[in-house]
């Protein structure tokens, strides 16, 4: 039986933590998958780490939801949840309502993610009475980068703390599932969580909140040499992919692959018979 989102206020019912990742294509989200993640959000962060935009601003529906399509095809456990893009749920309620439809329809999504607080809470209800659940984004919202004037942390002010609680128990009282708490003061993340129902996911909000998310390509070392100072680094998969290309270049120049190993005999009774491997393959399963 695949996580749902009850699972997830039963965790924080029974005080247990969980984590969640991005993923953004099959072959991750597998992987991520099997490894036992309970929820994977298709962020629109791929507008940065698979599209090479400065900003999440460019990322289009269509583009979300290719990519929601392809991480549906690996994910068998995790809960799924994709993210609304910039623009999405802005214009109007309906819009908001049709495209978040669509990543249910389309996208294969078990739930979205709207980020800000305001007239999100009056969508948030919207949704959730359609049956389309919604997790909640707080703090450093990347899509209010231009009203923030830069990645800054949000609610050190008392003013501006007491802002992001009162919209926090708005989004709560409208039906999401779940909060997203993002660059915030570490007291701050810790007084939101102990005053919600709902699970708060922290990212840069301390060691407190119910849950921690991390962007994939931050957490293997694959993102570029800076990186925010909530990042960990639990693998360095950019030197390891490095090492690995490195090492082919020079093997192919040198001669040394393929050997015999990897290549076909014309010896067989039936050439045309022989298979390719066992393992995946361009065009076929794996
Ligand atoms: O787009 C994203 O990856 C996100 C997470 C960092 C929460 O919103």
């Amino acid at each position: 039986m695949s996580v749902t989102i009850k699972d997830l206020q039963a965790y924080k019912r029974e005080g247990n933590r969980f984590a969640m990742l991005t993923a953004y294509d099959f072959t991750t989200a597998r992987i991520v998958d099997e490894a036992g993640i309970p929820v994977i959000l298709v962020g629109d962060s791929l507008a940065n780490t698979m599209l090479g935009y400065d900003t999440t601003l460019p990322v289009t529906m269509e583009e979300m939801l290719h990519h929601t399509r392809a991480v549906r095809r690996g994910v068998q456990n995790a809960l799924l949840v994709g993210d609304m893009p910039f623009m999405s749920y802005h214009a109007s309620v309906e819009d908001a309502i049709r495209n978040a439809g669509r990543f249910l329809k389309d996208g294969g999504a078990n739930a979205i993610k709207l980020e800000g607080g305001g007239r999100i809470v009056d969508i948030t209800q919207r949704l959730t009475a359609m049956g389309i659940p919604v997790m909640a984004h707080l703090g450093l919202t990347p899509q209010f980068v231009n009203q923030f004037g830069g990645f800054k942390v949000q609610g050190k002010s008392d003013e501006a703390a007491e802002r992001i609680q009162h919209d926090a128990l708005a989004l709560q009282e409208a039906g999401a599932f779940a909060l997203v708490l993002e660059g915030i003061p570490a007291p701050l993340g810790k007084l939101v969580t102990q005053r919600l129902d709902i699970p708060t996911i922290g990212i840069g909000a301390g060691p407190d909140t119910d849950a921690q998310v991390l962007v994939i390509q931050d957490m293997l070392g694959l993102s570029g040499e800076k990186v925010p100072k909530f990042v960990k680094r639990f693998a360095d998969l950019r030197g390891a992919m490095t090492g690995a290309v490195q090492q082919f270049i020079a093997e192919v120049e040198g001669g040394e692959f393929p050997t015999a190993e990897h290549s076909y005999g014309v010896s067989a009774p039936k050439p045309e018979a022989e298979p390719v491997g066992d393992g995946a393959i361009y065009g076929g399963g794996s």
